[in-house]
């Protein structure tokens, strides 16, 4: 069975939804997962602990002050789970979750959980497009969550929106294919850059970039999730470091250019997903420049990073990748940057729907193929990336595993 050995807690937050969790748990019990279960005071309105209790054999942990619980419970049930699946995912129950409170039994989980963590959104349709929750949302998903739903459907209320728990089967499903791929980059050792660089103009100003670097982090969170160790050198970004990556902070391309050129023949793989200046100011003025008659800044170009790794590799990295943003003939351009920065793969991005969205639409272009891929979000677009490396990986060594290439991790 697919979840042989798994160890799954199924958090309930206080919605009307909460019936499906018990479906829920089935369906993971089915697949051979084994499940406890946490519950909010408000879930054990909606639905009996015993319940639970029965379908799982042990009784659902719901109070962090019972007597039979003293002790260490509220770290023993994350420490204890490969997953932990909230479901039902409330508003308050998440907006919780952001904020690190872990005054119940499911947020005291959620907060000392080691494994993957999943989120099942149920609620009202107006409460799931609220701002709030949609910055929420953003937020789990940055820190790593994987957020399975909200479906449109029929809701509580009769009326139809988007807002309704995924179905448990459908849950199970996105739980099982998210942990039977989770250690296939089992030491595997990457590098991956993020986010723009800042190149100063004087001691206040800098010419930059619009990216936010959230396709990096991104990258980052499922490498780490997949078991890979993780690299990041960042340029200043407003992101949460993902936890267990190695972080180089830096600014400048040139800083950029030294982190990366230090580092790079201890990789197994480098993911250039940043975006760096191609030009810098000629001076920083050591003081601030002080207004005038018409200033004249002169550019000179800054090192292609991408370029001088595939110009100076070697043994390492066996799988080069860097990123094209293209508003035009865009797999031609991306092959002509594969080709000239000598890449393995190159992330052509279509920018003709515009730039910062949470939705990417690219092109996978390699020696010998383009894929086009449908429009995702860029945790999706993460994992395909992911999918796409482990199979470069896999091809360049004659054992089919990338941990098997490369000997046991040090
Ligand atoms: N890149 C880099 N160092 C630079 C500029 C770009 O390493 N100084 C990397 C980026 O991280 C990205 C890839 O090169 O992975 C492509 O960057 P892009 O700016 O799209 O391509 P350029 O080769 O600079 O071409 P152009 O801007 O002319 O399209």
């Amino acid at each position: 069975m697919s979840l042989q050995g798994k160890r799954i807690v199924v958090g309930l937050g206080g919605g009307i939804a909460a019936f499906k969790a018990v479906q829920l748990v089935r369906e993971l019990m089915r697949r051979g997962a084994e499940v406890r279960v946490a519950m909010t005071d408000a879930a054990t309105r909606f639905v009996g602990p015993i319940t639970f209790a029965g379908l799982t054999g042990e009784p659902p942990v719901t109070d962090l002050w019972a007597e039979d619980y003293a002790g260490e419970v509220h770290v023993e049930l994350g420490e204890w789970a490969d997953a932990v699946v909230i479901a039902p995912a409330t508003m308050n129950l998440m907006a919780r979750a952001v904020t690190g409170q872990a005054n119940d039994a499911v947020l005291a989980t959620l907060a000392c959980a080691r494994g993957e963590v999943f989120f099942a959104p149920a609620m009202h349709q107006r409460m799931w497009s609220h701002p709030a929750t949609q910055k929420n949302v953003d937020t789990l998903r940055d820190r790593g969550a994987v957020i399975l739903g909200p479906v449109t459907g029929p809701l509580a209320n009769g009326e139809i929106g988007e807002g309704r728990m995924m179905e448990a089967e459908d849950i199970a499903e996105g739980v099982e294919s998210h942990l039977t791929h989770a250690a296939d980059l089992a030491g595997t050792r990457i590098l991956i850059t993020a986010g723009p660089t800042h190149e100063d103009l004087d001691p206040v100003r800098f010419l930059g970039n619009r990216s936010s670097g959230r396709m990096g982090y991104a990258i980052a969170a499922k490498a780490l999730r997949r078991g890979a160790e993780v690299t990041l050198v960042s340029g200043p970004v407003h992101l949460p470091i993902p936890m267990g990556a190695a972080a180089v902070q830096v600014r400048s391309a040139e800083q950029m250019h030294e982190a990366v050129m230090s580092r790079f023949d201890q990789h197994d793989v480098v993911i250039m997903a940043a975006a760096v200046a191609d030009y810098r100011p000629a001076q920083r003025a050591p003081h601030k420049i002080k207004k005038g008659r018409n200033l004249e800044l002169e550019l000179v170009r800054t090192p292609d990073i991408l370029a001088d790794v595939g110009a100076k590799r070697a043994q390492r990295p066996s799988v080069l990748v860097g990123f094209a943003l293209e508003t035009e003939t865009l797999e031609e351009a991306a092959r002509g940057k594969l080709e000239g920065k000598a890449a393995d793969l190159i992330v052509a991005n279509d920018a003709r729907d515009g730039l910062g969205g949470d939705t990417n639409r690219v092109t996978l272009v390699d020696g010998n193929s383009a894929t086009p891929l449908p429009e995702m979000s860029k945790h999706a677009l993460a994992n395909q990336i992911l999918d796409r490396v482990r199979a470069l990986l896999s091809a360049r060594s004659p054992q089919p595993s990338p941990k098997a290439e490369q000997g046991p991790p040090n």
